[in-house]
């Protein structure tokens, strides 16, 4: 008798290019992360004396989106768990992972640590029977907590969540608490008070943008595992490194853009990806990307790119020559902004906030700016898009509904 089964999966197999499509998703996460050596070195020499029931130093490990931050700091802190169980001589450690996106206020996160940790819903406690019972848990069983904040950028009330959990550690007699910040947002520890900057950022680390060749080498250990043999043409893989590289040097990206082409290819039944659909994923990824980039900024920084866009297609329209085109003055997108913030209902921030929007909007990428020459009226600063337009109001406009 025949393997059914066997019969399904080879027949389901020979209409795809995926192995195991699941590697091929972001959210996969590999054993082995190729160039980043020296980033696994400094967060194992600091977090290592835990295991030796000493207090460590926090850590704030911040860089571009898609360059391995979370990957790195789960691969990690998984071994040093699994090993700290195995050995005797190894004090007990507890690590613990939160996405501030979903548990965005100090007392979302520690709610959740103590809901965890003792296996019952504290739901409406007090904020400092929480606090307490956090420090009482640590403190009770005599362990090294190592809490990941991820995206800690997103905390409403960041300095107060820092300032807790960092008192709570100083409280501590027995057992400590560290903190792991990351953070896609290069300004943000510009923002913090400083007291908080000096706690969470003990140690810092930058994970630095991955270049073509470094993207190439990431996407064939992926593709050796994800997809069936031969069938990724390696000018695909060369041309998804290459967009991302120039993009942003995000792995993100390229993971993605090979995943899309991937389904492209089996959509029109082709037996290998080519670079043709690398070249039509790129439409849809590029969407994708920009999509969950603008629903992570801060409500006012999307009315300042909405007032860019905006201005911009306006602009695209009646637009004298091709030198200026889609060229904003400061000025303009200002008034724009603190007209649409105003529809808002929201009070528009000043002039020197603008400015920093702006910085932070170029730092994503989605801006460009220069400082113009000396006109009649002084300096300005000169804006210009850096995404598509259109792409960017679809996805804007029905957010803010002007
Ligand atoms: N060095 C690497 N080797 C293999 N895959 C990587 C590497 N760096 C990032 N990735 C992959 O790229 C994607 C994005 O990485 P992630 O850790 O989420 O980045 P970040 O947290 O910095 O935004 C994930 O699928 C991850 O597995
Ligand atoms: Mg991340």
């Amino acid at each position: 008798m025949v393997d059914i089964k066997e019969m399904f999966k080879s027949e389901i197999k020979k209409n795809s290019v995926f192995k195991n499509k699941n590697i091929v998703s972001p959210h996969y996460i590999p054993d082995i992360l190729p160039f980043r050596d020296d980033q696994i070195k400094e967060i194992i020499s600091n977090l290592a004396p835990a295991l030796q029931g000493k207090k460590i130093n926090n850590l704030f490990l911040y860089g571009k989106t898609g360059t391995g931050k979370t990957s790195t700091i789960k691969v990690v802190l998984s071994k040093m768990e699994e090993l700290a169980k195995e050995r005797t001589d190894c004090k007990s450690i507890v690590t613990t992972y939160i996405n501030c996106r979903n548990h965005n206020t100090k007392y979302r996160i520690i709610l959740k640590h103590i809901n965890d940790l003792y296996k019952h819903d504290y739901v409406g406690y007090s904020s400092s029977f929480v606090y307490d019972k956090l420090a009482e848990y640590v403190k009770k069983n005599k362990i090294g907590l190592i809490i990941v904040l991820d995206e800690i950028d997103l905390i409403k009330d960041v300095d107060d969540a820092v300032y807790a959990l960092t008192r709570a550690n100083d409280e501590l007699t027995d057992g400590s608490i560290s903190i792991v910040g990351i953070s896609n947002n290069v300004m943000f520890k510009q923002k913090l008070d400083p007291r908080t900057k000096s706690s969470l950022c003990e140690k810092e680390l930058v994970f630095p943008p991955y270049n073509a060749h470094e993207l190439t080498k990431i996407l064939q250990g992926r593709v050796e595992e994800g997809f069936n043999k031969d069938c990724v043409d390696d000018s695909a893989i060369g041309l998804a490194s290459a967009y991302a590289a120039q993009e942003s040097g995000d792995a993100r990206t390229a993971i993605l853009l090979l995943l899309r082409a991937g389904e492209i290819a089996d959509e029109n039944k082709e037996i290998k990806i080519t670079e043709t659909d690398v070249r039509n994923a790129k439409k849809t990824v590029e969407k994708d990307i920009l999509l969950n980039m603008v629903s992570t900024l801060p409500e006012q920084l999307q009315y300042v790119l909405f007032a860019i866009t905006r201005l911009t297609k306006s602009k695209n329209q009646t637009t004298l020559g091709p030198n200026n085109e889609g060229i904003l003055h400061s000025g303009e997108v200002y008034n724009e902004y603190y007209r649409i913030a105003k529809i808002q209902g929201k009070s528009p921030v000043s002039l020197k906030w603008f400015k920093q929007y702006l910085e932070e909007l170029e730092l994503y990428g989605m801006i460009a700016t220069t400082i113009s020459g000396k006109g009649v009226r002084g300096t300005t600063t000169l804006i210009k898009l850096g995404v598509d337009a259109k792409i960017l109001t679809g996805i804007l406009e029905p957010k803010i509904g002007i």
